[in-house]
């Protein structure tokens, strides 16, 4: 039942350097995309928050998206999974069509997106193994622990323990971990629900830059080696620059910038962050 992916996860992550040989975007955009969100609004009330956004999620790649605060990075993660009220255009996730969804939908489409966040949002009491196996709670409907979880489960967990590293951490309360660790156990938590997409939002806003590195290294070889998509909202530049296929960068809930990583720099990116017109107006 261990996957190949699982079984060789750590001799290609040490055989390949982060920014090693990739599978060229061309190819993998052959395969049918994963998530297709075309012109996308999201309003509150009467505030538009996101306005015409088109993003493709293809099989194996990872997608940075960047942005200042308050540009709708979260808010258009939080679209693919039927959480922001889309005023307008059409979002399909792994199959499901997320403006129609069908009576029972909406629980298929969460266990089908994988989700990572920057609090880790493990439960702190529960030991990392009981962490990852709620993972498999995704999508069984309301959660009963009653039956306890099988054992096919347990050795399922334990696999994906080990592969984000921390299987002799299994038995360990989730609080006495790292912020590094904990966001293994997330990513594993994750993994356990089997999705088709995985979105982390800002996943090392609270980790050290060193750490920041390791966590991203770890997406991006879930994303090639399992096919997953992963969409990861970042702040920081180079860490989108050493970490992803291709860029979206949203201001004002618009997009700005979408591209192949190795065709943007930080000079391309900067408009995003250039400080508004009304600040523009005041230089000196
Ligand atoms: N539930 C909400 N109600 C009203 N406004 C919201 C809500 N959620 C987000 N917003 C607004 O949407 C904008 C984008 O927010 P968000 O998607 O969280 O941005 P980011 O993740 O890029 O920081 C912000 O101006 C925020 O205030
Ligand atoms: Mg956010």
């Amino acid at each position: 039942m261990t996957s190949p992916a699982l079984a060789g996860a750590d001799a290609a992550a040490s055989a390949l350097p982060a920014s090693g040989p990739r599978t060229p975007t061309a190819e993998l955009r052959q395969a049918l995309p994963l998530v297709t969100v075309r012109d996308l609004s999201v309003a509150y009330d009467t505030t538009t928050v996101l306005d015409g956004v088109d993003l493709d999620l293809f099989p194996g790649e990872m997608v940075a998206l960047l942005g200042a605060s308050g540009s709708g990075k979260s808010t258009l993660m939080r679209s693919l999974t039927g959480f922001a009220p889309i005023s307008a255009g059409s979002v399909r996730v792994a199959g499901h069509d997320v403006t129609n969804l069908a009576r029972g939908e909406l629980r298929t489409l969460r266990s089908d997106v994988g989700q990572v966040f920057q609090q880790f949002n493990l439960i702190p009491r529960l030991s990392v193994l009981t962490n990852v196996l709620t993972g498999a709670l995704h999508g069984a409907g309301p959660i009963n622990m009653i039956g306890g979880f099988s054992n096919a489960h347990r050795r399922r967990a334990l696999e994906l323990l080990d592969r984000v590293g921390i299987a002799h951490k299994a038995g360990a309360p989730a609080r006495s971990l790292s912020g590094g660790q904990q966001q293994r156990v997330a990513i594993a938590r994750a993994l356990m629900q089997q999705p088709k997409v995985i979105l982390a939002d800002e996943p090392v806003a609270s980790l050290d830059p060193k750490l920041a590195d390791s966590v991203l290294d770890l997406l991006r070889e879930i994303a090639t080696d399992d096919g997953i998509p992963v969409l990861v909202s970042l702040h920081v530049l180079p860490l989108a620059l050493a970490h992803s296929d291709r860029i979206i960068g949203l201001r004002h809930g618009r997009m700005l910038v979408a591209g192949a990583t190795s065709q943007l720099d930080a000079a391309a990116l900067s408009p995003l962050y250039d400080d508004d017109e009304e600040h523009d107006d005041d230089a000196h």
